[in-house]
C-alpha cells in the first residue's frame, strides 16, 4: 500500500522525530515547523543532493548564500513592495479573512466558505496584502529602518550578478545557485510543511544570450523534472503544468510547475521560469549600476536574459517522504518502511546488538558503529528488543541494520539485514567498509 493520508505522515513525523509543531510547549505558532533529529538529516540530504547534482556536477554553475536582510530598494526593484500582494476580503457575518481567489462563486458574487454567507465584492471591496514580513533595522523604528525579511532567495543573486562575472570570470552561460530560508506572511499557510511563512527554497538563475533563453528553459524543465526521479519519486506521481498565458508574470514568456500528487492533490514543487531580463534591467534602472555584460565573442554588451528554476526545500522534503511510506503485511503483522532512496536516508547504517546484556556483544557493536562511522552516517541503538528495533530502523528510513550476536563474538562476522528486501547478509566485520561502500556508492 503507497497511498498514504497526511495524517499518517504528520504522525510518523512527530513519533519519529521528523517534525514537531514548533514552539509547541506555548501552544504552537501556525504552521511554524520545526525538524527534528531525523527530519534535519532529511532536508541536508535533499539540499546536498540537489547542490551537487546543479552546483557540483556542472562547470557552469556557481554557489552564492547572500544576506536574508537586503538593501530595501531590492525590493522596490523586484516589484515585491508594489505587487507581491494577495487581495483580501473580511466576511461580514461570521468576520472571518480571506484571499479573494480563494472564494467559490463569480465575479462580485462570492461565498463564504466557513458560514457560506453573500459576499459582494462591490460593497465590500477587497484590499491588497503585502505578503512580505517588515522589520525595522537598528534601534529606531521609523519608516527609514525598515527593511524586510527576503520573500525569495532570488534577488540575493541578481545584486550580485556583476560581482560573480567579476569574480569568477564567467562567460555566458553560466548560472548561480543558492539555498536559502524565505518568508512570507501567507494568508492561507497549511497541509503540515507545504505552504508556511518560514521555509527554504533552493533556487538558480541562469544566466544567457537572448535568443537561447527559450532552449535553456526547455533544458532546465527536462533535468529539474529529471532530478525528482532520480531520486526515487514515483512517475505517475510527478507532472508537469505549464502556465497559461494569463497566470504569467508580465515579464515573463513561459512557466512550467513540477507538480507532485500530494494526498491532498497535485501541487507544485518548483517552478521554472523563463524572466527574460526583468530583474536585471529593473536593479540596473534602480541601483544605478551598469548590469550589462560584456559578450566578448560578439563584441556586444547586453542584459543577459534569465532562467530560473526555483523550487521549495520543504516541499520537496514532504514530497520524498510521502512518495517513499509504504505500509507492507509480514507475517501477518503490518510492517511500515520509509523506502527513501539511499542518498537521502537520514541514516544508511544502524547497528544493533542483539542482546543487550552481554557487555563483551554491546562492546563489540559499538566498536563496528564507530568504525562505519569514518565513512557513513551510522546510528547505534540499543533501545528495545531487535525486532522493535527494526521495525524502528524500517520506519525511518534506514537502509541497513548490522547485528551483532553471540556467534560474531566467536566467527568476526554479523548480520546485514537489508531495508526493502529484508534479506540478511553474513559479513566479515574486517569487510564491512568494503560491504557497504559498494552497496552505497
Ligand atoms: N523566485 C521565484 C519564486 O520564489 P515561487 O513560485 O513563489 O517562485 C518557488 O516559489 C518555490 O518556493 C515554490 O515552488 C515552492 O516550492 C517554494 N515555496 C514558495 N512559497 C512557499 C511557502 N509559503 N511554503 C513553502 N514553500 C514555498
Amino acid at each position: 500500500m503507497s497511498d498514504v493520508g497526511m495524517d499518517t505522515i504528520v504522525s510518523l513525523c512527530k513519533r519519529r522525530g521528523f517534525v514537531f509543531p514548533s514552539s509547541e510547549i506555548y501552544g504552537g505558532i501556525g504552521s511554524t515547523w520545526d525538524y527534528g533529529p531525523l527530519g534535519v538529516e532529511l532536508k541536508r540530504n535533499v539540499k546536498q543532493a540537489w547542490w551537487n547534482s546543479v552546483v557540483h556536477q556542472r562547470e557552469d554553475m556557481e554557489g552564492l548564500d547572500a544576506a536574508i536582510l537586503m538593501h530595501p530598494l531590492t525590493w522596490k526593484a523586484s516589484g515585491h513592495i508594489d505587487g507581491f500582494t494577495d487581495a483580501l476580503v473580511d466576511c461580514r457575518s461570521c468576520k472571518k479573512r480571506y484571499r479573494v481567489d480563494h472564494l467559490a462563486g463569480e465575479g462580485d458574487h462570492r461565498k463564504c466558505p466557513q458560514c457560506k454567507a453573500e459576499i459582494d465584492l462591490k460593497t465590500n471591496p477587497p484590499r491588497l496584502f503585502n505578503l512580505m514580513l517588515k522589520t525595522y533595522l537598528g534601534p529606531i523604528e521609523d519608516e527609514s529602518a525598515i527593511t524586510y525579511l527576503r520573500p525569495e532567495t532570488a534577488q540575493g543573486i541578481f545584486v550580485n550578478f556583476s560581482n560573480i562575472v567579476n569574480s569568477r570570470h564567467r562567460k555566458l552561460p553560466f548560472g548561480v545557485a543558492q539555498i536559502g530560508k524565505s518568508f512570507r506572511n501567507e494568508i492561507t499557510p497549511g497541509n503540515f510543511t507545504f505552504r508556511t511563512r518560514e521555509f527554504e527554497q533552493m533556487e538558480i538563475e541562469y544566466f544567457v544570450r537572448p535568443e537561447d533563453a527559450e532552449n535553456s528553459y526547455k533544458r532546465w524543465v527536462e533535468e529539474r523534472f529529471q532530478w525528482y526521479q532520480a531520486l526515487g519519486i514515483k512517475n505517475d506521481k510527478l507532472r508537469l503544468r505549464v502556465h497559461a498565458k494569463d497566470e504569467l508574470a508580465h515579464y515573463a514568456s513561459g512557466c512550467t510547475d513540477i507538480e507532485y500528487n500530494f494526498p491532498f492533490g497535485w501541487s507544485e514543487l518548483e517552478g521554472i521560469a523563463n524572466r527574460g531580463d526583468f530583474d536585471l534591467r529593473q536593479h540596473a534602472k534602480i541601483s544605478g549600476k551598469d548590469l550589462t555584460y560584456f559578450d566578448q565573442a560578439i563584441n556586444k554588451r547586453y542584459l543577459p536574459h534569465v532562467v530560473e528554476p526555483s523550487g521549495g526545500v520543504d516541499r520537496a522534503a514532504l514530497a520524498f517522504l510521502v512518495d517513499a511510506y509504504r505500509e507492507e503485511e509480514v507475517k501477518g503483522a503490518k510492517r511500515v518502511v520509509l523506502g527513501l532512496n539511499k542518498q537521502l536516508s537520514p541514516y544508511k547504517i544502524a547497528v544493533l546488538p542483539l542482546l543487550k546484556k552481554n557487555s563483551d556483544i554491546v562492546e563489540l557493536a559499538k566498536k563496528i558503529s564507530s568504525g562505519l562511522k569514518k565513512y557513513f552516517v551510522v546510528k547505534y541503538d540499543d533501545t528495545a528488543s531487535i525486532g522493535k528495533l527494526y521495525r524502528r530502523q524500517d520506519e525511518i528510513g534506514t537502509l541497513f541494520c548490522v547485528t551483532v550476536d553471540v556467534q560474531s563474538l566467536e566467527d568476526k562476522m554479523v548480520t546485514v539485514r537489508d531495508r526493502d528486501t529484508m534479506h540478511q547478509d553474513r559479513v566479515n566485520i574486517d569487510k564491512l567498509d568494503e560491504y557497504f561502500q559498494n552497496k552505497l556508492s
